[in-house]
């Protein structure tokens, strides 16, 4: 019996594998991904192998490609945000994590998997569900639901009982729980669980104060082809430097902060952190170029389209006929969605200045206030005005006026 397990390396994931290895009397393979996090992940590696797991059963994948390239780049198509804020950086990363999990289970002929998040979150459920429409048939372990490890001391006394490494600053109660990769970090629990105390200063991990950003507002240009971002600057770079790249522009500008309570999927609001400084970049430059090239029906269907997109991914129904067959409309409204947006970022704030596009369906002919040589015949708007007109008229006279 063998069960692959997402393993961060952590004190929380280290003591799963023990407890899964004990109580289920099963060999653990673990899963490391780098999605862009931003920590060394060779340490996981020796830990693993200090905790006995076989070095042929230590998975370490560099998985950021794939992650903004099929799955970041076409949520941002969609211009999601979950309850209008949420640009859903932990969200979109869980169906990637569990899709490599079940690759690696096939791999080794594993029968289960199991997972780090707790019973009252939404990360259960974006794994599982992810686990489950993979393969319909592997058994799934998730402990926190299980073990009666419930407190920070029993857990740190499980991992003393193990010979588990238990780093100085885990000692205490940890200040609050974070989610990283390269779209954002996500902060929740313990000191920010009072939604009306402001987020400490500490808790920010990959945003400068904007109130001590820079003075000058920077400007910068993105090019779009067919909805996704392709260059900044004017420099071609992979789907993966190039959010890096948003990110440190983002970073040094402060911008992508947002203190949400949000309605968890089982039930509960919750109040977290999120700094999402390229993707909001990224999400507002999107929309500066569909603003010239999309036809105003096709952006206002997307634009109805988008907060139930957003609803599936944070839910977990990334591998979903319904995501999938809202993917396919919103993929065929980009076709034309190419261009480049200029941006001035300034003290938390992006601001779109500019954008042209070979497709760009805006007329300066038509719109002009000044002669339009014919291209507009202004009498037209008088009959469309008056059919338009016409029953807000016959409801007035009815109701006498
Ligand atoms: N509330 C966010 C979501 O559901 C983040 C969850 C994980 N974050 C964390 N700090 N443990 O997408
Ligand atoms: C967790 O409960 O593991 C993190 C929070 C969440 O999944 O919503």
């Amino acid at each position: 019996k063998r069960v692959v397990l997402a393993y961060s390396g952590g004190l929380d994931t280290s003591v799963i594998l023990k407890w899964l290895a004990t109580e289920y009397q099963c060999e653990v393979v673990t899963f490391t991904a780098d999605l862009g996090q931003g920590e060394e992940l060779e340490p996981a590696r020796a830990k693993a192998e200090l905790m006995g797991v076989r070095p042929e059963y230590i998975f370490i994948d560099d998985l950021r490609e794939e992650f903004v390239r099929d799955y970041v780049m076409p949520m941002m198509r969609s211009n999601a945000l979950y309850e209008g804020l949420y640009l859903l950086g932990t969200s979109i990363a869980r169906p990637l994590i569990a899709k490599r999990q079940i690759e690696i289970a096939r791999q080794v002929g594993a029968d289960a998997v199991s997972h780090g998040a707790t019973g009252k979150g939404n990360d259960q459920v974006r794994f599982e569900l992810g686990y489950y429409a993979l393969a319909p048939d592997i058994r799934v372990i998730a402990p926190w639901r299980e073990w009666d490890l419930t407190s920070r001391t029993r857990l740190i006394e499980y991992a003393e009982q193990h010979q588990i490494p238990v780093p100085k600053d885990k000692r205490g109660e940890s200040p609050f729980s974070t989610d990283a990769n390269l779209l954002h970090t996500s902060s929740e629990g313990k000191v920010l669980e009072d939604p009306w105390d402001e987020v400490p200063d500490y808790v920010y991990s990959r945003t400068d104060d904007p109130v001590t950003a820079p003075d000058v507002p920077e400007e910068i240009t993105i090019d779009f082809e067919r909805g996704d971002a392709v260059a900044v600057n004017g420099e071609g770079l992979s789907p993966a430097t190039l959010l890096a790249k948003l990110n440190e522009l983002g970073k040094r500008h402060g911008i992508g902060r947002l203190d949400l309570v949000e309605n968890r999927f089982v039930g509960m609001k919750s109040r977290g952190m999120y700094e999402t400084p390229g993707g909001t970049i990224y999400h507002l430059a999107h929309r500066g170029i569909e603003q010239i090239t999309l036809d105003r029906g096709a952006m206002h269907l997307k634009d109805e389209l988008a907060p139930r997109y957003a609803e599936l991914i944070y839910n977990g129904l990334w591998f979903s006929p319904e995501r999938e067959m809202l993917q396919a409309a919103i993929d065929h409204s980009q076709h034309k969605v190419s261009g480049t947006v200029r941006l001035k970022l300034f003290k938390g704030s992006v601001f779109v200045t500019g954008r042209r596009s070979p497709y760009s369906l805006y007329s300066e002919k038509v719109v002009t206030f000044e002669d339009d040589a014919g291209a507009y015949d202004q009498r037209d708007a008088a009959g469309f005005i008056k059919l338009n007109a016409l029953r807000l008229r016959l409801l007035g006279r009815r109701d006498g006026l």
